[in-house]
């Protein structure tokens, strides 16, 4: 029995090297972990169980058959993070640089199916060249049978990825079908061509970087959900994220003990400046109304006019979305409405109740955003809250013009509760606007056309720049306090946590792509 222990012994001790010391060393050298360092720092210490450690590729091609690595370019497994089950697959760049291949594939596919089963959040680590192309279509029907999971996937277990290397070509539908993509500042890219492709048929000179580096998709594109620094604050994030989701959608939204600061935050009276015009960061908001440092951003340096992120109230985990008066004017468009739509969809998918913060003067004018579908892609923000059935509340902090207003997770689109600060204006546009229209014709006519203007533009504001006209339809359930905001929140999202809701029956809606 011992000669056959050291059989094995020794088969595990070459498994563990990947593709040997001086490759290891080459990504130490360019700021990376290895594959296995990854998981290693990604799990409770010890709870690792590796599943095909032993697997070889069969490729005799271009004399693969001559370079045989335990594991394929792929650790693939299960563990825990924070006590909580989860499946990983980890992409190994010092074998044949990653690459994807049949039994690298077959690896992968096997944990996304146990992960689906089992209702177990499936967490990919992607480091790799693409597909093997010693291989050839091989590696092709791998990454379609990845995809065909993934998307069986989506929406009953979390899936998230980490580009943590080079990620080219097809290879980046994986992550682009999974629920929120990291990426590694300066050791990451993602493209669907690569520079030279682009050169040779655009004739535009871009690096890898600025193609498709973890600026240009957390910031341009959107495609990154987060930019981090290296790969320990990759890992870190990642376990920090979950720790506000459920394993599977089947399971309520974790809930912890708080026994932060209190309830009452009297500086919420004062953020709202007097003038209307005056912008405030809403992130001062939310974070005086969640517990104390939970907010957790997502995207957050992308479509910056609107925030999303996920934080804890009381304990519980929510979603938070919420209109940013201190960029572009919390205006929604097509990135802003895309960015919500996909984050109040998630948080439904997962049972994580919403808490929208509104104060929006409507949808960007103009022929960008009509040419490039602000029509189609604000309508996918409304029907993602239309369909969502998680508890839904709404506090409008001021501005709630519009169509705007209808969006925002009005009651009319299934809210709810609906809160409104006294400092809550609630219309179909601002005063001036208003009054420029309605009274066009009279002010032309007046002696002094700006002070008849004004006039007109305060007798609107009378009317509606206030949250009463609303209060009173019933569309508003209470104007609070905003000092009293978190407590009221607190007790609402208590008062829902038995609501049960649900859509017709139907195969899948349609919702506006
Ligand atoms: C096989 C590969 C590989 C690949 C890298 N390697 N990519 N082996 N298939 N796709 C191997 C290299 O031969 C090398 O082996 C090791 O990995 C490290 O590669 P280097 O080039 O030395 O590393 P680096 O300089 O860091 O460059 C990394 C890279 C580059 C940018 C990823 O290797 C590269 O451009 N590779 C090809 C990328 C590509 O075109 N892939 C196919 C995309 S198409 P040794 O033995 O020297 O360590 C695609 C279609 C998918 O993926 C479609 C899905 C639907």
């Amino acid at each position: 029995m011992s000669n056959r222990l050291d059989v094995l012994n020794k088969k595990k001790e070459e498994a563990l090297k990947g593709g040997g010391d001086k490759r290891i060393e080459s990504q130490h050298g360019k700021g990376k972990l290895t594959a296995r360092e990854r998981i290693k720092l990604l799990l409770d210490e010890g709870t690792f169980e590796e599943i095909g450690m032993l697997a070889t590729h069969r490729s005799t091609n271009f004399g693969l058959d001559k370079q045989k690595f335990y594991g394929d370019g792929v650790i693939t497994g299960y563990g825990k993070v924070h006590d909580r089950p989860v499946y990983v697959f980890s992409q190994d760049f010092t074998v044949f640089g990653g690459s994807l291949a049949e039994i690298h594939a077959k690896k992968i596919v096997r944990i996304m199916d146990l992960a689906l089963q089992n209702g177990i959040p499936l967490i990919g680590l992607n480091d790799s060249g693409g597909a093997r192309i010693q291989e050839g279509v091989v590696s092709l029907g791998g990454y379609a049978d990845i995809f065909y999971r993934n998307t069986l996937a989506s929406g009953v277990i979390p899936q998230i990825s980490a580009i943590m290397g080079p990620c080219a070509g097809g290879a980046v539908y994986s992550p682009a079908l999974t629920d929120f993509t990291y990426m590694v500042q300066d050791s990451s890219f993602m493209f669907v061509t690569g520079p030279n492709v682009v050169k040779t048929v655009t004739h535009e000179e871009v690096t890898s970087e600025e193609l498709g580096g973890a600026s240009t998709h957390s910031e341009k594109s959107g495609v990154a959900h987060f930019s981090v620094e290296n790969d320990l604050k990759c890992i870190n994030d990642i376990k920090k994220l979950l720790s506000y989701l459920p394993q599977n959608c089947e399971e309520e939204s974790p809930k912890y003990p708080y026994n932060g600061k209190g309830s009452n935050r009297e500086d919420l009276n004062s953020i709202v400046p007097e003038n209307p015009n005056q912008p405030y960061n809403i992130k001062d908001v939310i974070n005086l109304v969640v517990d104390e440092g939970s907010f957790y951003e997502v995207h957050e340096n992308f479509a910056q006019n609107i925030v999303v992120g996920f934080a804890f109230l009381d304990g519980k985990s929510i979603g938070v979305v919420a209109n940013q008066p201190a960029f572009l004017a919390g205006v929604l468009d097509i990135d802003s409405s895309n960015k919500a739509a996909r984050f109040v969809r998630f948080c439904d998918a997962f049972n994580i109740p919403l808490l929208v913060l509104e104060d929006v003067p409507g949808f960007l004018p103009g022929t960008d955003q009509e040419w490039n579908g602000i029509i189609t892609n604000g309508a996918k923000l409304l029907y993602a809250f239309c369909e969502a059935t998680v508890p839904r509340v709404t506090v409008i902090t001021r501005k709630a013009y519009g169509g705007a207003y209808d969006v925002m997770n009005s009651k009319h689109i299934g809210a709810d509760m609906n809160y409104a600060w006294p400092s809550a204006e609630i219309a179909v546009m601002g005063a001036k606007g208003a009054a420029e229209i309605i009274f066009r014709k009279e002010i032309q006519e007046a002696k002094d056309p700006e002070a008849k203007l004004a006039e007109k533009e305060a007798e609107y504001a009378e009317l509606f720049a206030h949250p009463y006209n609303a209060a009173s339809h019933g569309f508003i359930d209470e104007v609070i306090e905003p000092a009293d905001t978190r407590q009221k929140l607190i007790r609402a999202f208590d008062m829902l946590k038995n609501k049960v809701s649900h859509l017709p029956k139907k195969k899948h809606g349609n919702i506006p792509l």
